[in-house]
């Protein structure tokens, strides 16, 4: 997979050369391209801002740089993944680019997102700060590839940024052979499958006592379908409490005939 990132703080992504992410583009799993939007400007100041038609408050980024960062990355997208007879895109044709914009005001990115944007062989991220970007970026854009502005929750960030180091982690761990277990995030909270709908419940490790508080003892007794009960019922409780919109929103199918209700 092929990332690219614009930004006036390029430094703001170096933890993306760090842990699960900086190692998949050290195996080679992903290209990372993160650059600075002022090598697009041409004036002495190297200005990317400028104030609002209107009036208001703070400023708007303008589109010039953009519009010749974009050119220059989009002409150099790699080749097309071959189309996908499974894909759900109709076939061919709608495979190109995503051009990811964070805003505040974008749909939700979540952990369905996340695995339609894993799919994807090239990401460009278009973070933003000041009060966003010219408008006529995005529709530009929108002309030449699949754009989406995603927001990462209902809060406002100084910039985009953040955002980028959320969306390309929960991403990059969706892609084949990043994790080490191809089966460890089958049950996470939010993922499609058996716990679809629930939060993951308490975990556990050595030692069996800790300052006197004692592991579950179902966890040490290995008998799996008592486990799988144990676990299902913590996922269950945790959800009702943390997240009961979950649980309300989850269809019939996703209940087992054991389940209590908390
Ligand atoms: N930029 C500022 N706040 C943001 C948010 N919550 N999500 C995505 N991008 C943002």
């Amino acid at each position: 997979m092929r990332l690219d990132v614009i930004t006036i703080f390029p430094e703001y992504l170096a933890p993306l050369r760090l842990s699960l992410v900086g190692r998949a583009a050290d195996r080679g799993l992903l290209d990372i391209r993160v650059h600075d939007l002022r090598a697009w400007t041409h004036d002495r100041h190297h200005t990317v801002d400028d104030t609002p038609y209107g009036g208001g408050p703070g400023m708007v980024m303008k589109p010039e740089p953009w519009g010749e960062a974009l050119d220059e990355i989009l002409a150099d997208t790699p080749a097309d993944t071959p189309a996908d007879p499974d894909a759900d895109d109709g076939g061919a044709g709608s495979r190109g680019p995503v051009l990811v914009v964070p805003t505040p005001s974008g749909r939700p990115f979540g952990q369905e997102v996340a695995a339609e944007l894993a799919d994807r062989s090239h990401l460009i991220f278009t973070p933003a700060r000041y009060e966003g970007i010219d408008r006529r970026v995005v529709e530009e854009y929108a002309e030449r590839a699949e754009v989406r502005e995603l927001s990462i929750g209902d809060y406002v960030l100084a910039g985009g940024e953040a955002p980028v180091l959320v969306m390309v982690e929960a991403v990059v761990r969706l892609l084949p052979g990043v994790l080490g277990n191809a089966e460890s995030h089958r049950d996470d909270s939010f993922a499609a499958g058996s716990m679809a709908h629930l939060l993951e419940g308490p975990v556990y490790t050595k030692p069996p006592v800790w300052r006197g508080r004692e592991v579950p003892q179902v966890l040490l007794g290995g008998h799996h379908g008592h486990i799988a009960r144990w676990r299902r019922d913590h996922a269950l409780r945790r959800t009702a409490e943390h997240r009961p919109d979950l649980l309300r929103a989850a269809p019939p199918e996703s209940w087992d005939p054991g389940d209590r209700r908390f």
